[in-house]
């Protein structure tokens, strides 16, 4: 008897000091369920990246080492992503371990399971990048702007880092991270952390990215360029022969950080910069920390398409500072950025140039609606992307439909309200993540119960469309345009005096909303008076080439223009609008004859959306 109860105490005794030692070395946090990475977390967590590359264009293949200190809750094992890696070697501690490529997935690629002790706290993997790696575009001299050396470039969301890094690409697991990058010695490199400002004699750079961020974040560029600043804590990037172009473009961009700062909180990554990439570059903008990644196609000569500067700084909170927690959650990440975007618009520019960047937007989520029509459930903020590649349900809605949820809602409760609520949100989740229902409970607990207003926040986020309530945006620069256009149309007339200081977006405005009964003769007299085929605003020729295409307009060579514009430029919105006219133009033969010589420029991003579109 005496002996059972010592034995009972005694099992008691191991149990509770098991579970006192357990808990000790469990993760500080706890992840939830994602669909987008087979990284768990919860059992063994990277915390800090020490990455050791070595960059070869010959080869185009990226090799060496990346090293991870880890948090460990006693597993066996801990998983990362990969995909199309060339997995050589693995550590634990410092002693070979044995290591496990899974299951390939299309979207997701291959589990790396490592076998791991319940003390190893840091592995090291040993990789090399292949001919299918996602994430890279390796560019020739000739798809550079000064034409006379080669330019790398990573691109890393949604889910494309692990693509060139082995590492756990979940939007939810946040690290530091050091590199050492060589590259060949006419270039430099460039990556989201502190960042050289010159070429060094040996082609080796060292990196240190303090601030914790999750792997989607992580990015490189490498190619002959320069730095030129704007201020002590802003600049530009670019190669020799659009370094000062770009510095005049962007040199509001200091002034840009500080009405950010009166808004919503401090600049919290030191630095912010900008490198204008090469043409092929698939986004307009990509907000990776310290160094945005931008698209040329936004250096216009007189600042006009800056927004897109406003909208990666945006980034630097909502999404950067504040991470969506999972990529169905995506619309917290642009949807608040778009609105922050404008807010930073309006506050350097004026009412009327934000109102009119709200209407652009507000007509690019009907067209999204419109083409989503069949698919109601990918015109929901909060997306259930599950089994999908993430990349195939972010649309504008998320962008538009955010937007003006956000903007529906400062209506409602004013914008003093709105600012002080936005600017704790961002104070409470910073360097952290969030998904779509703690933002419900944050917003019902600190801004709608507080001042007893109801607002159809669900509605707003699970249900397809717009509700009712949305705010209507107006501008009077816009309803002139209106008028402008109906006048022409009714009388083939119209008033250069009135055009001559129209802004791009009241251009845009104007040509996006020819009517499909526009004749060829119209778009003649317009392309004869305004120079719209040769026009060097890209946004404007964008939509005009999208019109040409449409209605079937040839003139002024505008055909030639279209194939040089696909073949010269890969930033996705434009690329995919463009085949799409094609397509609604049932002119697939065209399309698919362009294709076939820009296909090789885009990134695969670009490559592959458009491969869809074209049913290829
Ligand atoms: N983060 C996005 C780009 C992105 C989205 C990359 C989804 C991969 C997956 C970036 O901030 C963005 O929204 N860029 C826009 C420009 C912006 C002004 C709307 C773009 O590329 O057009
Ligand atoms: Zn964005």
């Amino acid at each position: 008897m005496k002996n059972t109860i010592f034995l009972i105490l005694a099992i008691l005794f191991t149990l509770t000091s098991c579970e006192t030692a357990k808990k000790e070395t469990t993760p500080s946090k706890t992840y939830i369920e994602e669909p987008h990475s087979y990284a768990q977390p919860n059992d063994a967590v990277i915390t800090h990246l020490d990455l050791d590359i070595d960059v070869d264009f010959e080869s185009q293949i990226i090799s060496g080492t990346a090293t991870y200190d880890i948090e460990n809750s006693g597993a066996s094992q801990i998983i990362l992503d990969s995909k199309f890696l060339e997995i050589e070697n693995v550590t634990a501690n410092g002693e070979s371990t044995t290591f496990e490529l899974g299951k390939f997935d299309e979207a997701l690629g291959q589990p790396l399971t490592i076998q791991i002790q319940e003390d190893t706290n840091q592995i090291a993997v040993s990789y090399k990048t292949t001919a299918k790696t996602e994430a890279l575009q390796w560019l020739n001299a000739q798809q550079t702007a000064d034409k006379t050396n080669p330019f790398l470039f990573t691109q890393g969301q949604a889910i494309l880092t692990r693509t060139w890094i082995p590492i756990q690409d979940s939007p939810q697991i946040r690290i530091t991270y050091d590199a050492t990058v060589k590259v060949p010695l006419e270039l430099m490199a460039v990556m989201s952390a502190e960042n050289p400002k010159e070429k060094n004699e040996n082609g080796v750079y060292n990196f240190k990215m303090k601030q914790r961020i999750p792997a989607y974040l992580i990015a490189l560029a490498v190619g002959d360029i320069e730095y030129k600043a704007i201020s002590n804590r802003t600049g530009v990037y670019a190669e020799r022969s659009m370094l000062d172009k770009v510095h005049t473009e962007f040199s509001d961009m200091e002034k840009m950080v500080v009405a950010a700062e009166d808004l919503y909180g401090d600049y919290d990554w030191d630095q912010f910069d900008v490198i204008v990439l090469p043409p092929s570059f698939p986004f307009g903008g990509m907000e990776n920390p310290r160094l945005t990644f931008a698209t040329p196609t936004v250096i216009a000569g007189d600042k006009s398409l800056t927004s897109l500067v406003a909208h990666e700084l945006a980034h630097s909170w909502s999404g950067n500072l504040v991470t969506n927690a999972t990529w169905n959650d995506f619309w917290l990440n642009e949807g608040f950025t778009v609105y922050f975007e404008i807010r930073i618009m309006e506050a350097l520019y004026g009412k009327e140039r934000a109102n009119m960047l709200a209407l652009i937007g507000r007509q690019d989520l009907e067209d999204e609606l419109e083409a989503l029509k069949e698919s109601p459930n990918d015109t929901k903020l909060k997306l259930d992307l599950k089994g999908r590649n993430p990349d195939d349900g972010m649309n504008s809605v998320a962008y538009d439909k955010g937007y003006l949820f956000l903007r529906t809602l400062e209506e409602t409760v004013g914008r003093e309200e709105m600012d002080a609520f936005l600017k704790s949100y961002f104070k409470k989740n910073a360097f952290s993540t969030t998904n779509t229902e703690d933002f419900i409970t944050y917003l019902n607990e600190n801004l709608l119960d507080k001042n007893g207003i109801t607002f159809n926040t669900e509605e707003w986020i699970y249900q397809p469309g717009v509700p009712a309530n949305a705010a209507v945006i107006e501008s009077d620069a816009f309803s002139n345009v209106e008028k402008t256009l109906e006048t022409f149309l009714a009388t083939n007339k119209i008033n250069t005096s009135i055009t001559q200081n129209w802004t791009p977006q009241e251009w845009v405005h104007f040509i996006r909303n020819f009517p499909e009964d526009i004749s060829i003769a119209q778009m003649q007299q317009l392309d004869d008076t305004f120079n719209l085929t040769t026009s060097t605003n890209s946004y404007i020729t964008m939509v005009w080439y999208e019109q040409s295409i449409l209605n079937g307009y040839h003139g002024n060579k505008v055909d030639s223009k279209i194939a040089d514009f696909l073949n010269t430029v890969g930033r996705r919105w434009y690329v995919t609008t463009l085949f799409n006219a094609f397509a609604k133009a049932e002119r697939k033969e065209e399309a698919l004859a362009i294709y076939k010589t820009a296909r090789p420029n885009y990134h695969s991003v670009t490559a592959n959306t458009v491969d869809q579109l074209l049913g290829l």
